[in-house]
């Protein structure tokens, strides 16, 4: 877990109202804000240094995916990463994983087994190059 001095502000979104009251409860510190809403159409205020998917991404098609890491590209500082946290337990999930190490710069990219292999990936828009 970061230490609160560690960031600004940290935004987390999820569809479930469960979900949220939960992140509340976890940890409540007034630079953490939580928001009901969907990834596929949510539109966040302002950019962001890190975004993170946080076993998320394989909830949706490829294509689905595709689109949603093409948009929130836009949300991203200049220097942003994505990360992305999932299990990587089917095809679909590979697919993503794939769509990431061709159309991204991978900056990182770590596996952990656990009952099932986990993978924490660290990328960013080839478009970046260091400019926005
Ligand atoms: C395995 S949990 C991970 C929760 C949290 N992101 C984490 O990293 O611990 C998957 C979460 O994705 C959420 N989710 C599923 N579809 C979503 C969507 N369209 N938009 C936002 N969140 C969604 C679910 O409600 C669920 O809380």
């Amino acid at each position: 877990m970061l230490t609160p001095n560690a960031y600004r502000r940290y935004l987390g979104v999820d569809i479930s109202d469960v979900a949220i009251v939960k992140a509340r409860d976890k940890n409540s510190r007034s630079n953490n804000v939580y928001v009901q809403g969907d990834i596929r159409t949510f539109n966040p205020s302002g950019t962001f240094d890190l975004i993170l998917f946080g076993d998320s991404l394989y909830y949706f098609s490829f294509s689905v995916a595709k689109k949603i890491l093409d948009r929130y590209s836009s949300y991203l500082n200049e220097y942003g990463v994505f990360v992305m946290r999932c299990w990587v337990v089917n095809d679909r999930t590979r697919a993503i994983v794939k769509l990431i190490e061709s159309d991204y710069d991978v900056t990182e990219k770590q596996w952990y087994t656990f009952c099932d292999p986990m993978l924490v990936i660290v990328f960013k828009p080839k478009s970046w190059q260091g400019q926005k």
